[in-house]
Order: structure tokens, then C-alpha cells, then sequence
């Protein structure tokens, strides 16, 4: 059953337990629902506890419910709304006892029940937004009642959940200091001999003392992107207000069941599948034990390797940081002081944390101090031959069992490892800059890679808070060789009369959080330059724009020479449109003499963005990559694509692949037609009627 019942003096304790997350789905609902009038009834019965074990308390409704018929569906009877109307009039008192998460649909169970204590390690919030819905059992219309329509209206739009200390403080729940069950027992007596039963939903919403009339409009204007959750969430926040309780409890209802069928809705709800997804290695023996890792060197202590040091000491890790001398390791781990430093000035850490995390920090110069690490990281400068010697001392200096890592971008992973003799212990940890910052980690499988090796790395990813993804070896992985078709596009795009800013304007109006003009300044031209010569020296022959090199021979490397395609301002490194940017992008297109033609936002769109998919489809049918939704994992985590419209293999099943194909057979004949060849992967499930992310 996944409802127990256990009788303490007087005071039923109710524990869910629906592994692994206890989501209530209609069995958890039905069983809530029949325990609850089960307890009502028992004359035995004075008040009740509610409870969730120890690490979740509940994660909400099961997203997988959501999708019409599935197990019922979110409508079915009894509906979320439906027990927390119950526990909202129970007889008697109910104390919600929380420990570990609480978020959505179990926030909204505990803000049914009359009292909340909440243990050290709680997590509770409303994240809703972020699958593209609102708070549908009440959330909209109690929160805000117990903690302020402002503070109520933070939680609900960011959907970033707060701790105990914070929800003791917003007046959200009692702290526990001792035994939570027996703390949420003695209130349960204490409330049964007042006989409070203090509901929610007869309460006021308080406004914020200085809020004039518009104030919910100045909400709205103050949305990053008005996306219809977000915008819903907002109106049934007024509805709490404007409304008495239980018309509010209508809007919102009806609110929740417009926006889970909407296309951002749908496209939030497979990335938050996807990303769970990812972390299954397809064919990875059940005896690939994950190894523990304790220790880790990060060679290289220029931006990504302290940026990898800072990620380990984070997550607990003993960390030595390594570069060639005194000076670079001493500016590396000045940098990491730095940034610890100013997250202390923010109030982001306090300072106990800092020194913890510094006290895990060590430095050093010769690559001996490896000796007697878990894994070693190497994040040195982008060369075969650095690499390789880098690896060949490793493999000296290390115990057997050492991993060693690379962190190359676009190098083969395989002829690194194999200058060792122990291939199968090398893997690619592919980060992405900022490396505290992204979430995203390409765990490159070489040939050799063993399985319990690569399992070590996915277990790594999630310690360090990434998410990771598998990727076979390929010049640029997953996310780099994808991206390198859509600069092609981009830049051909200039080639044929188009501005930088015009092809990076269409992309971010779509969505997309930074056009590729605008990346490439972020990242640095000279760094795209190099991946382009090395691709030339290995062969590639395909064309390519001589734009960007242009732009590169006369310095222009981006952000960090404060010019590239744009130019930058020092202080607050804002971009601006640059006229001599203008007017060498019009020389060059004057020079390749193509015939003056208007190209609109959806050409540039599309054109970039099944430059991916197709690319994509490649990698997927070369087994690269696992699953079509991997990639879409890759690109929502690592390259600034709308997590609403779901990745750009998602993106290409929403168009739906025939229109795709016929979109592309369209471009086929235009200025460089020759990339439009369908990928054979994509043409076969266009042809089946079938999607890539199925
Ligand atoms: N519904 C269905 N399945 C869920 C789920 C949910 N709400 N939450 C987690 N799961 C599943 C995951 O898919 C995963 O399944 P798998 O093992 O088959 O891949 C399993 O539970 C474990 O999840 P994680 O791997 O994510 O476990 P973690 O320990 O890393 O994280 C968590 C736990 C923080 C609870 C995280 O899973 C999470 O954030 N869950 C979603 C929370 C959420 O968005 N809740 C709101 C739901 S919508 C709602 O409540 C609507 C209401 O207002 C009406």
C-alpha cells in the first residue's frame, strides 16, 4: 500500500511511500484520499501527521500523468484538488511532517494541511513554471495566503524551491529541531486540545504594503519572456486576491488545464524526461560498478582548468590544481579566491563555506603530485601533441586504477588514449565555459573506454551537479559538431547579403539565448579559427565562408579584445553594432556577387536550426550519440536553446519531418545547396511517418 497508517497515542501518522519520488499519481491520490477518511472516522484518531520518509516528502503530481490516459491522468478522480480539499476540511487536525523535497503537488498537499514542520533538509517550492504549467491544486491560491502574494508570487515565477531555514523564516513552516515526527506529533496533540485547525483557504492574501492599482500588471511587464505559464501564474495570483477562495480554485484549475496541452508545456515536459533520460547508458553491463572518486588533479589553470577545480572542491572533492609554473598555478587558484570572495560579498556563501571549500584546494607543478588521485582531468591548451605528452607522464606517474580524463573539445579521444597503456581508463569529461556555471557534460566514450569507467564519469557528472551525457568520439562530439553547420549557415547567410546582427536577431527573437555572431564573440574567433584550420589539415574540404576570417585578420577575436562581430563596452561588456562590421560584411558579400534577394526571419531560422537537427540526425544514425533526445539534452544544457521549444531534434519532430524534408529540398537549390542532404537516419523516419525523438 502506498499509504501507511500507524497509530502513536491518539495521533495517526500517515507515511507515503511511493518510490522513488512519491508523485502522486491517482493510485497515491486514491490511497491518500481513503486513509484520510479512514482516520477521520477512528474514534481512536485525535489529529494526524502526514509524512513522506525521509528524503521526499512528495515531487509533486506524476508528470507522466500529464499526457493524456496515462495512468489515468491528472483529471482522474479523485484529482490532486480533490484530497487537498479534503485535507483542507478534515474533522480533525492534519500536521504535515517534510523532510527532503516537497515541491509542486506536495507543497500543495502541505499547504492543504493545517500545520507545517519541516525538517533541516527540506526543499519545498513550486515548480511549475519551469514544466510550462502553473501550481493546479491550489498552490496559486494558498501560498500567497500563507506567506504574501509578493513573496508567493517569487516563489511560483522563479520555481526555484526554498530550504527549511527560509520557509521557517517566510512564516511557510516550523523548523524541527529534534525528532521530526515526534515534533509534528506534538503539535498534532497541542492542535487537537485547542482544537486549531487553522485553514489556509479562509485566510486573506496580503499585497505588499506600497502596491499600487497596476501592480500585477508590473508583474507581467517584468517577465523576462511572457510565455503563457508564467503569465497564467500571475492571473491566478490576482485571482487570490480578487477572488474568493474557491472561484480562485476554478480559475486556476482551468488555467492549469489550458496550459498542459500547450506546445511549451509539451516540449518542457519531454526536456524534464529527456534530462533523466540521458543519465541510462544504453548496453552498459549491470556489474559496471561506479568507482569512488575522492581526489582529483586538474591540469591546466587558465579558465576552464580552475573552473573544473572549483566545480570538484564544490561538490566535496579533494582537488590539486597543476600548470607548468608557480605564477600560473598561483593566478588560477587567485581567480577561484576571487570568485568565492565575491559570492561571500553577495551573500551567497558565508564564509565558514569559502574556507571549507579553499581547505579543499591545493596546487602544484609537477605532474608527480598525481600520483595518488582518483582522477586526473587534463584541461591544457587545445594540441594533439600536448595532450599526448601530458598523458604519456600520467601514465607513468599514476596508479593503475587512476582515470584520466581530457577535456579536449574537438581532439580524438582515442589517439590520446591510446598513447597510454591503459586505454580503457581514459575518458573524455568534456566541460563547458564557465565550467561552475553550465550544467552540461559531455562524457566522451572512447573505443576503449571501459564500462565501469564510463559509469564512474556519469556518477561524477551528477555529483558535480552536471548533466551528463554520453557522446562517441567525433571531431567536435555531440554539441560542437553540430554547431560548426550552424555557423556554416550563419556565415553563408552574410555571404549572401545578410548583416551578423540580422542573422543573431532572428535566432534570439525565436528564442534561442544568444545568436551565433554573439557566441562566437564569447567563446573567440581565433578559437573558431583554429578549429577550422585543424578541420582543413584533417581533410575537410568542404566549403566554408571566408567571412569569420576576416573578421579575425584584423584582431577582432571578440569579447575578450572588446571587438569582434560586435563591439563591446569595457565596463559593462554590453554589445553593440559595429559599422565597420556593417560595412565589411557588405564588401564581402559584394565580392561573392550573389543576386540581392530579401531573407526573412524564418529562412534564418530554419536554415540554422535543421542545419542542427540534420547534423544531429547524422550523429545519431553513426551512433554518436545515444538517443535523439540526448541531443536535445546537449543543446537545452550547453548552447542556449529555448527549454520550451524542447531541443533541436524535438524541434524538427514538432515541424514534422516531412515538412523538414521538404524545407530542405528547398534550400538544396539555393547558394550552397550542397548541405541540405537529408541525413539517411532522418530520411528513414521521414518516410515511416515517424519522429526522432520517439
Ligand atoms: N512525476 C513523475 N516522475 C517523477 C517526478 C514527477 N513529479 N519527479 C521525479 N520523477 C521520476 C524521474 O523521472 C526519475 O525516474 P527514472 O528513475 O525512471 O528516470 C525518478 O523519479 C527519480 O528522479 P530524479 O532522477 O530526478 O531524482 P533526484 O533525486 O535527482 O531528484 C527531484 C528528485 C528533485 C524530486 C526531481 O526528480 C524533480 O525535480 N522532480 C520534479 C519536481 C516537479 O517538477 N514537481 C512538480 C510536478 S507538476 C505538479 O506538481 C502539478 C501540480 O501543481 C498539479
Amino acid at each position: 500500500m502506498p499509504v501507511h497508517v500507524d497509530l502513536r497515542d491518539g495521533v495517526a501518522v500517515l507515511t507515503l511511500d511511493r518510490p522513488p519520488v512519491n508523485s502522486l499519481d491517482l493510485t497515491l491520490r486514491r490511497d491518500l484520499r481513503a486513509a484520510l477518511a479512514m482516520v477521520m472516522t477512528n474514534p481512536a484518531v485525535q489529529a494526524v501527521v502526514l509524512t513522506g520518509g525521509t528524503r521526499h516528502f512528495s515531487a509533486g503530481a506524476d508528470i507522466e500523468e500529464f499526457a493524456s490516459g496515462v495512468r489515468g491522468g491528472a483529471t482522474a478522480v479523485p484529482t490532486l484538488p480533490d484530497v487537498i480539499i479534503d485535507l483542507d476540511q478534515a474533522a480533525k487536525p492534519v500536521v504535515a511532517a517534510i523532510a527532503g523535497t516537497c515541491l509542486g503537488g506536495g507543497l500543495e498537499v502541505a499547504l492543504g494541511c493545517h500545520h507545517r514542520v519541516v525538517a533541516p533538509n527540506a526543499s519545498l517550492g513550486l515548480p511549475e513554471v519551469k514544466l510550462g504549467i502553473l501550481p493546479g491544486a491550489g498552490g496559486t491560491q494558498r501560498l500567497p495566503r500563507a506567506i504574501g502574494v509578493n513573496a508567493a508570487l517569487d516563489m511560483i515565477l522563479s520555481g526555484t524551491p526554498v530550504n527549511a531555514a527560509k520557509a521557517a523564516k517566510l512564516g511557510l513552516a516550523t523548523l524541527s529541531t529534534g525528532d521530526l515526527i515526534e515534533d509534528a506529533v506534538a503539535v498534532a496533540r497541542q492542535a487537537a486540545r485547542d482544537g486549531a485547525k487553522p485553514r489556509l483557504s479562509l485566510q486573506r492574501a496580503e499585497m505588499p504594503a506600497d502596491a499600487g492599482a497596476d501592480w500585477f500588471q508590473q508583474r507581467m511587464n517584468g517577465l523576462k519572456r511572457p510565455l503563457p505559464a508564467p503569465l497564467a501564474c500571475i492571473e491566478a495570483v490576482r485571482a487570490a486576491v480578487e477572488l474568493p477562495f474557491n472561484q480562485g480554485l476554478q480559475k486556476e484549475f482551468n488555467l492549469f488545464r489550458e496550459l498542459v496541452v500547450t506546445p511549451e508545456s509539451k516540449a518542457l515536459q519531454y526536456a524534464f524526461f529527456a534530462e533523466r533520460r540521458a543519465a541510462r547508458i544504453d548496453g552498459l553491463a549491470a556489474d559496471a560498478r561506479p568507482r569512488a572518486i575522492e581526489r582529483v588533479a586538474v591540469i591546466g589553470a587558465g579558465t576552464m582548468g580552475s573552473g573544473i577545480a572549483t566545480v570538484a572542491a564544490n561538490a566535496g572533492l579533494e582537488v590539486i590544481l597543476l600548470d607548468r609554473d608557480e605564477a600560473s598555478v598561483r593566478k588560477g587558484l587567485a581567480g577561484i579566491t576571487k570568485s568565492y570572495e565575491s559570492a561571500v560579498a553577495k551573500g551567497r556563501m558565508d564564509e565558514a563555506e569559502r574556507d571549507r571549500r579553499l581547505g579543499r584546494l591545493h596546487t602544484a607543478t609537477d605532474l608527480a603530485a598525481c600520483a595518488a588521485v582518483d582522477l586526473v582531468i587534463e584541461a591544457a591548451f587545445e594540441d594533439m601533441g600536448v595532450k599526448q605528452d601530458i598523458f604519456r607522464t600520467l601514465d607513468k606517474v599514476c596508479g593503475p586504477d587512476t582515470i584520466l580524463a581530457s577535456n579536449t573539445s574537438t581532439l580524438d579521444l582515442d589517439a590520446i588514449a591510446d598513447i597510454t597503456s591503459r586505454p580503457e581508463n581514459v575518458v573524455g569529461l568534456h566541460f563547458f565555459s564557465p565550467a561552475p556555471v553550465m550544467r552540461l557534460l559531455e562524457v566522451v566514450r572512447g573505443a576503449k573506454t571501459a564500462p565501469a569507467v564510463l559509469a564512474t564519469a556519469m556518477t561524477l557528472s551528477r555529483k558535480l551537479g552536471k548533466v551528463g551525457v554520453v557522446a562517441g568520439v567525433c571531431n567536435g562530439f555531440i554539441g560542437n559538431r553540430m554547431v560548426e553547420e550552424l555557423l556554416r549557415q550563419a556565415y553563408f547567410l552574410v555571404d549572401e547579403g545578410l548583416l551578423p546582427w540580422q542573422v543573431d536577431g532572428a535566432l534570439e527573437r525565436w528564442g534561442m539565448a544568444m545568436g551565433p555572431f554573439a557566441t562566437m564573440d564569447l567563446a573567440g574567433n581565433d578559437i573558431g579559427r583554429a578549429i577550422r584550420v585543424g578541420r582543413a589539415a584533417a581533410g575537410d574540404d568542404r566549403p566554408y565562408s571566408t567571412f569569420p576570417d576576416k573578421v579575425c585578420a584584423l584582431g577582432r577575436f571578440g569579447q575578450k579584445t572588446g571587438k569582434g562581430y560586435y563591439q563591446y563596452d569595457p565596463a559593462t561588456r554590453a554589445r553593440e553594432t559595429d559599422p565597420e562590421i556593417d560595412a565589411l560584411a557588405q564588401a564581402h558579400a559584394k565580392e561573392i556577387g550573389l543576386p540581392p534577394r530579401v531573407i526573412g526571419d524564418d529562412e534564418i531560422v530554419a536554415r540554422c536550426l535543421l542545419a542542427l537537427a540534420n547534423e544531429g540526425a547524422a550523429l545519431l544514425g553513426e551512433g554518436i550519440a545515444q538517443r535523439a533526445s540526448d541531443i536535445d539534452v546537449v543543446y537545452l544544457n550547453g548552447y542556449g536553446f529555448p527549454a520550451h521549444k524542447g531541443g533541436p531534434m524535438y524541434h524538427a519532430d514538432s515541424l514534422g519531418l516531412e515538412n523538414v524534408l521538404r524545407l530542405m529540398e528547398g534550400f538544396l537549390g539555393g547558394y550552397q545547396g550542397q548541405f541540405w542532404r537529408p541525413a539517411p537516419l532522418l530520411w528513414e523516419k521521414a518516410s515511416a511517418g515517424r519522429r526522432l525523438t520517439a
